[in-house]
């Protein structure tokens, strides 16, 4: 299995990747990814796969893929948390690994090396994440972010509610 930079040939392993997550809200109702009303449309997909790509390629986005045989089986994405010149230096992690491949490391693996690809472009990274994300939890822990507030009820999905945490970390860390 590689870490890689996201290129133009991932475009369809990558929206299968993204579209699975409505999939799973059917037997996994506290995913903590956020969704939208309706799941992406092809066009949906492509649109926002080359804004990622134009990212990349600006400088601007980090996203890496773990790749293995082919296939797509996660991703750790890196975002400017906005346009402002008083946030450019944050960046705000998003990551998914496939469930059937989950808890074999490869989620430490994708964020280790998307840590170390933001040297030079972000000096910080912000998450939220909910509450009840033990494995993500674990994972963010381990590789050095720190809880930096508690977000009461903020991820409704249906009628349930979850706490989100937020956390952060330096890019610039020994861990
Ligand atoms: C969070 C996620 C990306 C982690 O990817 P992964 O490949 O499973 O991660 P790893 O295999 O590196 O394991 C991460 C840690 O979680 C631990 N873990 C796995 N299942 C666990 C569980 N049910 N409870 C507690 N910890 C658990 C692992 O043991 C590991 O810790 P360790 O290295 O100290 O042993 C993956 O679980 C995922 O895609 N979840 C759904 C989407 C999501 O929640 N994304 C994050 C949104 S903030």
């Amino acid at each position: 299995m590689e870490i890689r930079t996201l290129t133009w040939s991932d475009f369809e392993e990558w929206s299968s990747l993204q579209g699975s997550r409505y999939a799973e809200l059917g037997s996994n109702p506290e995913l903590g990814l956020y969704t939208e009303l309706q799941p992406p449309s092809p066009t949906d997909l492509a649109n926002y796969f080359a804004g990622v790509m134009a990212g990349i390629l600006e400088n601007r986005i980090v996203c890496n893929v773990a790749v293995d045989g082919g296939r797509v089986l996660g991703h750790a994405s890196i975002f400017p948390v906005g346009d402002h010149r008083e946030k450019r230096h944050i960046g705000s992690l998003g990551m998914v690994v496939r469930p059937e491949h989950r808890g074999r490391g490869i989620g430490r693996r994708l964020l280790s090396k998307t840590l170390e690809d933001c040297v030079g472009k972000y000096e910080i990274v912000e998450l939220t994440v909910t509450s009840t994300n033990a494995p993500a939890l674990r994972l963010y822990r381990a590789l050095g972010f720190v809880e930096r507030g508690h977000l009461p009820r903020s991820f409704k999905r249906g009628e349930l509610y979850l706490d989100e945490i937020i956390m952060s970390r330096p890019v610039a860390s020994s861990r």
